[in-house]
C-alpha cells in the first residue's frame, strides 16, 4: 500500500492535507476538531494584535461553484492563538505543532506580530498572510511588490523560525517572474498559492442583489471556480523558486484528483477551504482515501514519485 507521508520543514506529516486558514480555525473548539481530524496538519485563523469583529454579516456565502467571502479578518487576537499552540506543544510534545497564521493591517503590525512569535516558545511554522482582499481600505499587500520586498526585508532582520507567505493569485508571467525574484532573496520555508481570488461579485438574480453585505457585495472567491488559477500559481512558483522554498497548494481541492493535480504541479502540502466549510472535517478522510486510490492505480509508492513532474507537450 502506498504512503501519503510528506516531509515538510524537517518534520514528518502523515499526509499533506490541512485546513486553509480561515476555515475551521477561529476558536479552540474549531482547532481541536482539526486536531482530531485525519488532516496531516492544521493552521490557525490569521491573527491580528488584538481581537477583531470583522465585517458585517452576511459575509460568507456558499454558491454552486464555490464560495464568496468578505469576512474582514475576524479573529481572537495573537495571544489567544499563541496560548493555544503553546498549550498543545506542552501537552503533545511529540506531535507537530499547529501552523500559526498572522495578518497585520500594515508593515508595522506584521513586524509586531512576528516579534511576538519570535520571542515565544512556539517551535512550529508561521504563515504571513500578505493577501487578504477583504479589509476595506487595505489593499492586498502582495500586489504591491515593493512593499512585499520591504516587509520581508524587515522580517528577516530578526525572524529566525520557519516562515511561509500566503500569496494572492497572479495572472501574468511578468508578475510571476517579479514576485519570484523577490521571494528568492529570502530564507522562506514556503509560499502558499493561493488566497481567494479577490473582489469577485456574485449575484442573486431573483433578488437582483449581491449576496454578501460588506463592500457592496465584492468578496474573495474560493472553490471550484479557482482551481485552474490555483494550479497555475503553484506551477509558476514551483518552477521559479529556489528548491529550498516549498509550495503549499490551496484552491479548488474537492477530490483526491484535485489534490493529485496540485501535487503534480509541485505542491508539498495542500490546504482546503471552501470544501472543508461545506463538508466538515470528515473531508480529510475522504480525500486521503481518494488520493491513495489514485496512487495505487498509477503504481506510485509515495508522493515523491510524481510531485512536480507535470508533463509539457513537446
Ligand atoms: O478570503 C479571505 N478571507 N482571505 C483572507 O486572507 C482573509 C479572509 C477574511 O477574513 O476576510
Amino acid at each position: 500500500k502506498p504512503s501519503l507521508e510528506v516531509e515538510f520543514c524537517g518534520r514528518l506529516y502523515e499526509n499533506p492535507l490541512m485546513n486553509a486558514s480561515g476555515v475551521c480555525c477561529m476558536t479552540t473548539d474549531d482547532l481541536d476538531s482539526m486536531a482530531r481530524s485525519r488532516s496531516g496538519a492544521f493552521i490557525t485563523k490569521s491573527a491580528t494584535s488584538t481581537d477583531r469583529a470583522g465585517n458585517p454579516e452576511p459575509r460568507y456565502v456558499t454558491v454552486p461553484l464555490g464560495s464568496i467571502n468578505s469576512m474582514g479578518l475576524p479573529n481572537k487576537g495573537i495571544e489567544y492563538y499563541l496560548n493555544y499552540v503553546l498549550d498543545r506543544q506542552k501537552r503533545f510534545p511529540s506531535e507537530n505543532p499547529p501552523f500559526m497564521s498572522v495578518a497585520g493591517m500594515g508593515i508595522d503590525e506584521n513586524i509586531k506580530l512576528l516579534n511576538i512569535i519570535q520571542d515565544s516558545e512556539f517551535s512550529g511554522i508561521t504563515e504571513l498572510n500578505l493577501s487578504c482582499p477583504n479589509v476595506p481600505g487595505k489593499p492586498q499587500v502582495a500586489y504591491d511588490f515593493e512593499l512585499t520586498d520591504r516587509t520581508l526585508k524587515s522580517v528577516f532582520q530578526f525572524f529566525t523560525k520557519p516562515l511561509g507567505v500566503k500569496l494572492p493569485p497572479f495572472f501574468d508571467f511578468a508578475h510571476f517572474d517579479d514576485m519570484a525574484s523577490i521571494l528568492n532573496k529570502y530564507p522562506l520555508a514556503y509560499v502558499n498559492c493561493i488566497n481567494s481570488v479577490g473582489n469577485g461579485l456574485y449575484i442573486d438574480v431573483e433578488k437582483e442583489s449581491v449576496v454578501i453585505k460588506p463592500k457592496d457585495g465584492f468578496g474573495g472567491i474560493g472553490g471550484e471556480y479557482i482551481k485552474p488559477t490555483a494550479l497555475a500559481n503553484v506551477r509558476a512558483f514551483y518552477t521559479r523558486l529556489n528548491e529550498n522554498i516549498k509550495i503549499i497548494g490551496t484552491g479548488g481541492i474537492r477530490t483526491g484528483q484535485d489534490a493529485f493535480e496540485h501535487l503534480l504541479c509541485g505542491a508539498t502540502m495542500l490546504q482546503i477551504g471552501t470544501e472543508l466549510q461545506n463538508e466538515g472535517t470528515g473531508i480529510f478522510e475522504r480525500i486521503n482515501t481518494e488520493l491513495l486510490q489514485i496512487l495505487e492505480q498509477k503504481g506510485y509508492q509515495s508522493i515523491e514519485d510524481f510531485r512536480g513532474k507535470l508533463h509539457s507537450i513537446t
